[in-house]
């Protein structure tokens, strides 16, 4: 019968358990007992440790809230006012981390049910944090003062504050540029104050930790306000300014700070306010408006802070400036007004500028004397200091290849700056950094010694640019005293210009799994490197399925075809059909047939050629035969393609480096058949701009500037060059290898192309130290011939020289 028993089993569940399980229940209750009776007993010896760990816990739970009620499993209320009420104290039964937060220690952490019924996120962590931005200014002006008074604000305070508004009953006429004005068109001027609060409720209510009212005619000192808000608690209820002279309210003009704990008081009164208005004094609007919502009385003092301000009656700038600066309350004032026009607020602004600046220039000062002070308790006493104090130290080579050498110059010319110059006009910017330089080497002596002395020329010069300091510079100077009947003196100053300070640029995120379009641009006289470039390309990037696609670019000499000549790309079109089939695909390696229709084809005209194959969103990186592709080179460069070219944004040229001619460094021995990388075999090629990369879309943009001129003198460097919203990332790429190549400088290009095209012939064959050996040897044998070598008596063995 097992379906009855199966349903007398479902009616007498409840019993028939209840009946199996009671005779355990005794031994275990029992069991229970006894197991805490003796736990119990216990405790008493490992009260020390327990203490000591749960000690531990309990601070950590003071100082790191962390809400665990909604993690936990739901509780009834009173367990949770339990847990809550118990105190931190350790409690030694339990061994298991329980941190317990009493909702009183943090205010404003949700307890549970507010946890339940919030379940939507805002958008910012800021948000949720409650990150608030600093300061906020209403700057209450008026359609009459807006264009005089308002613009005098815009340019004195708004720089220093996070955001500012002026609110004005009417619209001004014109309205001025580039500041946030709101106009209410509302005649009765009277409620400007409330309306103003009512717009603050309705779009900054929680934004800002300050909110800042004043009106237009104050003169404010927005650096120092900021820094006193900065450092006065975001949670204290601040209601500070310059009281009015009744001392009920703040005045307005003077400017009243209030701190978000009071503004959200006020925001929540505003109906009382807008019926409770004061028909000619705003500042009675708002001070009403305040004390009703938070009985609080107008006060200088917020924080630690005092609120300086300085009424300033029948104000002259010109006039009154002489008594007022020797007042010290003046100085230390943060706020001044009333101002009788916008003229004495930027003179206010003057002063108080050069006041800065001067205090500024103390306190550098006392820093440097502070150093000077502490450098004799340092390990190598005073003589550890150098000069210029606060500037980084000289850079200390290691080795005697890393000294930096000094470059020499005069007044016209620069000796040997670099490895291939040797003497160079002075100009451009050049001429103005030395110029400017020894304009504050003739003030600084005229200044020290005797104002008598006059700049006549310029000795010696030598400057060297330090990466850790700046560049530094020795200056001979000869100067004539008048005082001296007209005697020369022979001066040497020493000079430093630091560097700035460091600036960061925000950059657009990239990924690297752009596919990168690689276009080589193949010259007739290219057509033998590109045998072992294709076989390269195969290997590295066919083989690998790299995200990469190879397109070549035939570049058919001028008037090819009317005569019945021998293609002279068979071969390299041969190859790339060979390894499309090997690798069985059609579209990784193309190739595109390029007629020049003139003697010489610039690069741009190439691409312009090319680039209506792509869309706008395609990264090309042009090349040339001559670059070697191995993995790493696949890995690196590709890569780095990928990162530093940014769309709309970045174009990259990296600087590769190029093999000198094998016949002339690897003499003896027979050429490798990768490229070595030494200052014997190579060099970074700055005259190269053959590689580089970009995006489709940036090129047609930067295509759209070029005037048609240009084209015959521009490069696709010049043509980014123009295109002033692009950046130009130029760098050593050590992985881009260059085999050794002669260009074909043909005369039929322009003048500018041809000359850099002989350049780079001449320099990329060899150092100047191997060419001057070669130079050297070239003439011994020579003169050894002419000289040592008069015909020889028959019979005698010429000497061997070595
Ligand atoms: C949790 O908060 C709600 C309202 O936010 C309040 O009514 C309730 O009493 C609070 N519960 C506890 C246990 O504090
Ligand atoms: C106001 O200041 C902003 C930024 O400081 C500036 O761009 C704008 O031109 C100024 N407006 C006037 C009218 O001076
Ligand atoms: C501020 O408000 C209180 C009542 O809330 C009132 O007694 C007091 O007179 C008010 N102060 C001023 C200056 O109006
Ligand atoms: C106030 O500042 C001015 C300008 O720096 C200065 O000349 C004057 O001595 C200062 N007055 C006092 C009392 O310090
Ligand atoms: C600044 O300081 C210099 C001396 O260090 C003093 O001659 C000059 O008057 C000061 N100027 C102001 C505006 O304080
Ligand atoms: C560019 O050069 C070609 C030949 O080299 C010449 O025919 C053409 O007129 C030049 N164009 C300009 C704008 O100078």
């Amino acid at each position: 019968m097992p379906i009855a028993r199966a349903i007398l089993n479902l009616f007498y569940a409840p019993f028939h358990r209840y009946v199996c399980i009671r005779p355990y229940i005794l031994p275990v209750t029992v069991g229970m007992v006894l197991g805490i009776a003796i736990h119990m007993t216990s405790v008493p010896f490992f009260e020390d440790r327990c203490d000591r760990n749960l000690r531990l816990m309990g601070q950590r739970s003071v100082q790191e809230p962390i809400m665990l009620t909604s993690l936990l499993k739901p509780q009834s209320k009173d367990e949770i006012s339990k847990k809550t009420t118990r105190n931190i104290v350790p409690e030694s039964e339990d061994f298991e981390p329980r941190i317990v937060k009493p909702p009183e220690i943090k205010p404003g952490v949700a307890n549970k049910t507010a946890v339940q019924k919030k379940i939507s996120r805002p958008r910012y962590i800021s948000t949720e944090l409650g990150i608030r931005e600093k300061v906020f200014a209403a700057i209450l002006s008026s359609a009459d003062t807006l264009n005089t008074f308002g613009i005098a604000i815009n340019r004195t305070l708004v720089g220093h504050v996070t955001k500012a508004i002026f609110f004005t009953s009417t619209m001004p006429s014109p309205i001025p540029q580039g500041m946030n004005i709101v106009s209410f068109l509302d005649k009765h001027n009277e409620y400007l104050p409330v309306h103003t609060l009512k717009y603050i409720s309705e779009h900054y209510s929680d934004t800002y930790d300050f909110y800042m009212f004043v009106s237009d005619r104050t003169y404010l000192r927005g650096q120092r306000i900021y820094e006193m808000v900065e450092h006065i608690s975001i949670n204290e209820e601040v209601y500070m300014g310059a009281p009015s002279p009744d001392g009920k309210f703040c005045d307005l003009e003077g400017g009243v700070i209030f701190s978000q704990p009071v503004i959200s008081k006020v925001l929540k009164n505003l109906d009382w306010c807008l019926k409770n208005t004061h028909p000619d004094n705003p500042s009675t609007t708002l001070g009403m408006c305040v004390n009703q919502s938070t009985q609080k009385h107008c006060s200088m003092k917020g924080g630690d802070h005092i609120f300086h301000h300085y009424r300033l009656d029948d104000f002259e700038y010109d006039d009154d400036i002489i008594r007022l600066r020797e007042d010290p309350y003046f100085n230390s004032s943060l706020s001044l007004y009333p101002l009788p026009d916008d003229i004495s607020q930027y003179k206010l602004h003057r002063y108080f500028c050069l006041l800065e600046l001067n205090l500024t220039r103390q306190q550098i000062n006392k820093a440097k004397e502070e150093i000077i002070d502490l450098s004799q308790h340092g390990p190598e006493g005073r003589d550890s200091l150098t000069w210029p104090i606060g500037v980084p130290e000289p850079f200390k080579p290691t080795n005697r290849y890393s000294v930096i050498p000094w470059v020499f110059f005069t007044e016209t010319h620069i000796y040997l700056d670099g490895e291939l110059s040797i003497i160079k006009e002075l100009k451009g910017l050049d001429k103005l950094d030395i110029q400017d330089t020894i304009q504050a080497a003739v003030e600084a002596l005229q200044q020290t010694y005797d104002s008598e002395l006059t700049f006549q020329q310029l000795i010696n010069g030598y400057r060297r640019y330090d990466q850790t300091r700046g560049m530094e510079y020795v200056l001979d100077l000869m100067m004539t005293n008048k005082a001296k009947k007209n005697e020369n003196i022979l001066k040497r100053v020493h000079l430093v210009r630091p560097i700035g300070k460091v600036e960061n640029i925000q950059m657009p995120y990239v990924t690297e799994n752009t596919a990168i379009y690689m276009v080589v641009i193949l010259h007739e006289e290219e057509v033998d490197m590109f045998d072992k470039f294709m076989v390269e390309y195969a290997q590295t990037c066919m083989e690998t399925k790299d995200n990469s696609q190879l397109i070549v670019a035939l570049v058919y000499p001028n008037g090819y075809g009317n005569e019945k000549k021998k293609d002279p790309f068979a071969k390299p079109k041969a190859l790339i059909d060979q390894f499309s089939k090997k690798y069985n695909t059609d579209t990784k390696v193309n190739f595109k047939v390029i007629q020049s229709e003139e003697a010489y084809m610039n690069d741009i005209k190439i691409l312009d050629l090319l680039i209506p194959d792509f869309t706008d969103e395609t990264l090309i990186m042009v090349g040339r035969a001559n670059m070697e592709l191995t993995s790493d080179v696949l890995v690196s460069y590709f890569n780095r393609v990928r990162m530093n070219t940014i769309k709309g944004w970045q174009v990259f040229f990296p600087v590769g480096f190029a093999q000198y001619k094998p016949e002339i460094i690897y003499k003896e021995k027979s050429a490798p058949s990768l490229v070595e990388v030494g200052s014997k075999v190579g060099r970074y090629d700055l005259q190269s701009y053959d590689h580089t990369s970009f995006y489709v879309s940036d090129y047609k943009a930067a295509r759209k500037l070029m005037s048609p001129e240009a084209m015959n003198i521009s490069t696709i460097f010049t043509l980014f060059l123009n295109h002033k919203k692009l950046h130009i990332f130029r760098a050593v790429e050590p992985f881009l290898k260059l085999r050794w190549i002669q260009f074909s400088c043909l005369p039929t290009m322009s003048q500018h192309h041809y000359q850099h095209c002989v350049t780079r012939n001449t320099e990329g064959l060899a150092s100047t130290h191997d060419l001057a050996m070669l130079i050297f040897q070239d003439r011994k044998e020579v003169l050894t011939q002419s000289i040592i070598e008069p015909p020889l008596p028959k019979g005698i063995d010429p000497v061997k020289k070595s």
